[in-house]
């Protein structure tokens, strides 16, 4: 199935991502990876919650850590343009039958919470708590000097269909990945703040969160994370890569936090804010794909993932297998 043509006009501005939500289940495990060893910036506490933010975001957070018995993933968050894209955003998903609820979010305005087709659970704001610059404040960077959230990447039982949900939104597709037998979507990447992408898909057993990722200022950023967990227990932690990706052209590294929630760190993508952009195909077998060197992924990364609180992950519709290391 091609990928739909981008709806340039969507119903609401969606600005990009915003912030992820998650459960953790030691708060001071997750701590010393997440500010001690990453580098995020602790912005709030409460006796169950961890606000952080990387060195360039005046928004209150990026990642909020809730402490619960178990992990899982709670929303993604979305920063929209104006108050008024909230209304029109109810509406939007209303009309497809999506539940809607006005939520209260500490630290943000006016909160949406819906989800998308298949359940992923979104919340839309275009007020967050604004606080002061600290990226020329060089005395706080430390461990992989995060700059900013960059994206999301989910797994999906039907790519098809969350590409054709999420272009109505708005998102356009900068990169996808085809299976050749079939001509089904395997995964694409897809766009608002005009990098590569702010949402992912990728097939699988979905929804599920597969990764959140932080841009940081050069691949050497990378190599010093990697020398440093290696030498202060986190060895077991680190997944997949350095390497260079095939799609995005971005330098990456996968670790999982202490529940196993994936992180990626991520560097240097292109610019992708042309409205006529046309996006880049891939066949699913193209071993330079996943990564612009060749080396396969570990099995592990394509089947393990985060759960969406309270929702059950349902069996991809497509089964063409992609390259996996042995
Ligand atoms: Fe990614």
């Amino acid at each position: 199935m091609p990928v739909p043509a981008p709806n340039l006009y969507p119903d609401f501005n969606t600005v990009r991502l915003s912030h992820v939500a998650y459960r953790v289940t030691d708060l001071a495990r997750s701590r010393a990876f997440y500010v001690d060893t990453l580098g995020l910036q602790v912005t709030g506490e409460t006796a169950d919650t961890l606000y952080l933010r990387a060195m360039e975001e005046r928004g209150h957070h990026c990642v909020a850590l809730h402490q619960a018995p178990e992990a899982g993933v709670e929303a993604l968050g979305f920063k929209v343009w104006h108050e008024d894209d909230l209304d029109r955003a109810h509406g939007w998903f209303s009309a497809r039958g999506r539940p809607v609820d006005w939520v209260d979010r500490p630290h943000q305005g006016r909160t949406l919470r819906t989800s998308d087709l298949f359940g992923v659970p979104l919340e839309f704001y275009a007020r967050m708590d604004r606080l002061p610059p600290i990226h020329q404040q060089y005395k706080l960077y430390h461990g992989v000097k995060p700059l900013r959230i960059d994206h999301f990447n989910t797994f999906s039982p039907d790519v098809d269909a969350s590409v054709a949900f999420w272009t109505d939104m708005g998102f356009r597709t900068t990169e996808y990945t085809e299976d050749e037998d079939t001509g089904q979507l395997w995964a694409a990447w897809m766009h608002r703040k005009g990098g590569v992408h702010d949402m992912a898909f990728t097939n699988g057993l979905g929804p599920r969160l597969h990764h959140t990722a932080f841009w940081v200022p050069t691949p050497l950023n990378i190599i010093d994370l990697l020398d440093l967990m290696a030498t202060t227990g986190w060895v077991a932690n680190i997944e997949r890569g350095p390497g260079r990706h095939g799609i995005s052209n971005a330098f990456f590294l996968y670790i999982r936090d202490p529940d196993g929630h994936r992180i990626e760190i991520y560097c240097s993508d292109y610019q992708t804010c042309d409205p006529d952009l046309e996006p880049i195909k891939w066949d699913l077998k193209d071993p330079q794909r996943q990564t612009l060197w060749g080396a396969p992924a570990p099995r592990s990364w394509f089947e393990e993932g985060s759960h969406f609180i309270g929702l059950t992950p349902a069996e991809s519709r497509l089964k063409a297998s992609p390259i996996i290391a042995p």
